[in-house]
Parts: C-alpha cells; structure tokens; sequence
C-alpha cells in the first residue's frame, strides 16, 4: 500500500434498529497511518459504525471497505487485518498479563511458538514489561487500557479500532495513551479512535463530529477551527463575570453568552462587530473589562455551535 492510500472508505452507512435510525448516511475515509478521530456524545451512534466496519453488525444500507475488503461480503479477512479494542474490551481479570496476552494471540491464530517474542516486544512497546505475571485485577485502570491495546496489537495489525480507550482513565494515563497511538500511526498503522472528550480532538489528523447518527462536520481540527465555524467567538475577560454575562444576554448581541471558567465566550455570526457596543454596554454598568478580543474558537465552540445548527434547521450547514 502506498502512504497516501485510502485504508478505510465508508459511503451512506445507514442502521436502523425498528425505527430508530442510530447511524444515518454516514460516509467517511481513513488514510494509511491516519488518525481519524470519531467524536460525539453518548448515543450518538459511534460504537454502531465501528461494529457495521468490522462486520459485526450487518449495515441497513450503504457500502464500506476496510484495508480493501468489503465490510459485508469480505469481513473475516477485515477482522483478520485489524485490531480492535472495544468499548467493554474483555481481559479476564484472575490471569495475568502474559495469559491475558497469550489468549488472544490465540484468538487470533498467532502460532505458538511466535509468542514469546510478540509478547515481550509488545508488552514492552506499551510499557508494561516487568509485569507479566501481575494479574490483571491488580493493575490500575491506564495499565489495563494498555494491556487492552496490547492484546489488540498481537498480530501486527494494518489498522486499529479504538473505541473510546481512554474514558475513566486519569489524565497522565490518557496521555500515555495517546503518545502510544502516535507512535503506532507512525509507523504506518491506520486508527480509527471514538471519544467524548473534546480536548482530544486536537491528537487526530482529522476528525468528524457525529451526532444523532449523523456526522455534522469533518476535517482536521484546524480546518474545523478555521474555515468550518459558522460563527466567531469573542473572548472577553471582565471584572463580576457572573453579571456581565447577564448583562450581555440581555442585551441580545449574540447567539449565544457562556462562561468558559472565568471568561465569557460570546458567539454569532458578526460577533466581531458587537466588540465596541458590549465593551461600552459593560462599562456603563462599571464593569472593568480587561480584555475583549476575537479569538479562535476551540473544538468545543465549533462542535457547540454546529450543534445550534442541527437543532434549529434540523439538518447541518452542508445541507442548506
Ligand atoms: N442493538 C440495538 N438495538 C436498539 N438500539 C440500539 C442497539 N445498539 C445501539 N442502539 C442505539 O443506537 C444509538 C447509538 O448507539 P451507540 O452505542 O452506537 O452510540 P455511541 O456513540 O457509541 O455512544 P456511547 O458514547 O454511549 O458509547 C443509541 O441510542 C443506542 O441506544
Ligand atoms: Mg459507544
């Protein structure tokens, strides 16, 4: 495969379940040694692509390919070819390390007597060398997401799926876990990753935003910040922030009047023009205002505002 390849392409992926549709015209593409990030809310159908990709859940309608394989018609070669670390991954807590390791090089057809070797290269790899005879049910929380991507990395995978592996792991570890991943598409490995946590987007390539079952934005995280947000943030660091933010929703200048800790993020389309009328609306309520700039937005305010979208047209800015 060559370095600027398609590994996955997915096109109008629908699953219905009676009714409900949990995955709705979803189309996107992975390429080799990408980091493609899936990130929305719970529910919002991330878990649902991942088991139609890997041919555990058969699609309503729409097409797909993995590595080359057809998601439907080719699944056990995809399955073959991938890793996968699920979002209830299952390591059986009364083994240890290496037989947790050992099982699913089984699970997997690795031969025998190849073990040994992928075993002490692997564990090392994600930090966990010197712990093969821990059991899993004295390791921490991070180190189980390791050994996890460990046992899903046992026969040299082509792409990875990632199904939110850091969720109630504590901040170092997630960051371990991350440079972990960055080192796998380094080297050439695919990974698709799901997330809730917004502040993780900004580790992938590229990202799309699903919600409803619906994928509402997609690009990288810069291209989102820049060009993709259809509207601008104005930052604005003020003295009694609790009543200026009243003061401003008051006023009506903008969509939308949050506080972001100890700032305020006002949002709207010409959100920049309103800078002189709130400066003078919160000094005439002798408010000091140490600050009010145009700023540019984080993936929350993107994400935030592509939502307002959705909700209010019921459908994405594309569509229009
Ligand atoms: N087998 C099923 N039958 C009926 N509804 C289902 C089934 N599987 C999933 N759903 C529904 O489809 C929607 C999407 O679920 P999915 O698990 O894909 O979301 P998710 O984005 O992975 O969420 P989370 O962050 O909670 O893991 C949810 O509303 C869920 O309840
Ligand atoms: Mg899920």
């Amino acid at each position: 495969m060559n370095p600027n390849s398609t590994a996955l392409s997915t096109q109008n992926l629908v699953k219905r379940f009676d009714q409900f549709v949990a995955v709705d015209d979803v189309s996107f593409s992975v390429r080799r040694g990408e980091i493609f990030g899936l990130l929305g809310p719970n529910g919002a159908g991330k878990t649902t692509t991942i088991r139609m990709l890997l041919g555990l859940l058969a699609p309503t309608s729409g097409t797909g390919a993995v590595l080359g394989f057809d998601i439907v018609k080719q699944a056990e070669q995809v399955r073959a070819r991938v890793g996968y670390v699920s979002q209830k991954f299952a390591l059986y807590p009364d083994l240890t390390v290496a037989e947790n390791f050992d099982f699913y090089g089984g699970v997997y057809g690795v031969p025998r007597d190849q073990l040994p070797e992928r075993r002490a290269a692997i564990l090392a790899s994600v930090g966990l060398d010197g712990q093969e005879n821990a059991r899993v049910a004295s390791l921490a929380g991070g180190s189980r997401q390791r050994l996890a991507l460990a046992c899903a990395l046992v026969h040299n995978p082509e792409f990875l799926f990632l199904d939110e592996p850091t969720a109630g792991v504590d901040p170092l570890s997630r960051r371990s876990l991350w440079d972990l991943v960055y080192d796998l598409a380094a080297r050439g490995t695919s990974i698709l990753v799901t997330t809730h946590y917004m502040d993780e987007a900004e580790n992938c390539h590229r990202i799309a935003f699903i919600y409803r079952g619906k994928i509402v934005a997609e690009g990288s995280p810069n291209e989102m910040k820049t060009r993709q947000m259809p509207a601008q943030v104005v930052e604005i660091d003020c003295d009694r922030s609790d009543v200026a933010l009243t003061v401003l929703r008051d006023a009506r200048l903008f969509d939308e009047v949050a506080l972001y800790g100890a700032l305020i993020h006002a949002i709207g389309e010409n959100a920049r023009e309103q800078i002189s009328r709130a400066r003078d609306l919160l000094q005439a309520r002798s408010i000091a205002v140490n600050s009010i700039e145009l700023i540019v937005p984080s993936l929350e305010d993107v994400f935030i505002a592509r939502l307002r979208n959705v909700d209010i047209n019921g459908r994405t800015t594309e569509d229009r």
